[in-house]
């Protein structure tokens, strides 16, 4: 029998989405499959420490032993035991931003999903917007903007008129965003926004329905059917997507014309290529009454709880949850071949 590939799936984080990933990786440990791959279990606490968990008593709390990646050690993450990839399923800061992804590839690890700089592209939504319009992607006005010049609510309601978002510039599952309609509104959400971040982005408000395609693979990644978000809340915010269950229904696929679903599918590549992503990545849009779509943002490491999108429309696509983490655990090995080699010190032609 060929040895099962050792896959470390490394969970939880220093994040506001920490209890997002949580649920993540129980999906995909219950989907791996077994036969191929042996998975490790590894979770980081809200401290940042790491610990390996033991699959039965996973989510029990009960993890014993601390651990940590050895450089240079064939991905030894304790002396007796390693993995040979890595799946970071970590939303949010310290997980979706790049660092980890430095901290893998420094260990020598292939690992799953976007590398350093596509990581912490898609992570900040302001720098992920600039490259999107500099690229001639639609998207929604908006302003970045820092706390010592934070503009007044009537500069603000001028510029993007009202109602407008306010959202923290690096965070995901809707936390720190808020709707905007008045003044005492705005001091509210900017409040909270900057308990999470330094930078926020204000942005117009789009009236329009919320949808979602996968995308998947490396130089020439495949797109799923899109799929609609419907909140039943006044939009989807946190609770909409994770404490209410009936927060929110999702269509899959979205009911669009032929016309529609080619125009979405297109336009989520090219964002997917435009922001550097490797392995997967789900582009949100917004789409307007009269037919124009904009692009909302790209989730370089997207939920894979039971209700999230990502895993669901590949189902829809054709790609059950099990072979999905088969062809993303493929994809890591891919790209890593493809790094090793390259030089890294100066060869005469
Ligand atoms: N400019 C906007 N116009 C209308 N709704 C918005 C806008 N920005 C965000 N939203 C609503 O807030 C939700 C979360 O915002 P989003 O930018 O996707 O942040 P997150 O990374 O937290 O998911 C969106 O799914 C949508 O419902
Ligand atoms: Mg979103």
């Amino acid at each position: 029998m060929e040895k099962k590939i050792k896959v470390g799936i490394i969970f939880g984080g220093r994040s506001a989405e920490h209890e997002v990933s949580l649920r993540s990786a129980k999906n995909i440990i219950e989907a791996i499959d077994k036969d191929a791959y042996d998975p490790v279990l590894i979770g980081i606490d809200k401290t940042g420490v790491w610990f390996l968990h033991d699959r039965a008593e996973f989510l029990f709390n009960t993890a014993d032993r601390r651990i940590a990646l050895i450089p240079q050690s064939e991905g030894k993450i304790a002396p007796d035991i390693s993995i040979d990839v890595a799946f970071p399923i970590l939303h949010g800061t310290f997980g979706e931003d790049g660092t980890i992804q430095g901290l893998l590839k420094l260990a020598d690890i292939p690992y799953v999903g976007a590398g350093v700089l596509g990581s912490a592209v898609g992570m900040d939504k302001d720098v992920m917007k600039r490259l999107l319009r500099d690229a001639g992607i639609p998207i929604a006005k908006f302003m970045a903007v820092k706390e010592d010049d934070a503009p007044q609510y009537e500069e603000v309601a001028e510029k993007l008129s009202t109602p407008f978002f306010v959202k923290p510039a690096n965070l995901g599952s809707s936390v720190g965003v808020h709707k905007v309609t008045n003044k005492e509104e705005f001091i509210k959400a900017t409040q909270d926004a900057w308990r999470y971040d330094r930078k926020i982005i204000i942005e117009e408000y789009i009236k329009g329905r919320e949808i979602e395609c996968a995308v998947l693979g490396n130089d020439e990644p495949r797109v799923s059917v899109p799929g609609e978000i419907v909140p039943h809340h006044d939009f989807y915010s946190y609770e909409a997507k994770y404490t209410d269950a009936h927060g929110a229904t999702c269509a899959i696929p979205a009911k669009l014309s032929d016309e529609l679903v080619k125009k979405v599918q297109a336009l989520a590549v090219e964002t997917f290529k435009v922001l550097l992503c490797e392995g997967l990545g789900r582009v949100d849009f917004f789409l307007k009454e009269n037919g124009d779509v904009l692009v909302n943002e790209i989730n370089t490491m997207p939920g894979f709880t039971s209700v999230s999108m990502y895993p669901k429309l590949w189902e829809a696509s054709g790609i059950s949850y099990t072979e999905l983490i088969d062809r993303l655990i493929r994809l890591a090995f891919e790209r890593f071949e493809k790094e090793k080699k390259l030089k890294t010190s100066y060869v005469a032609e």
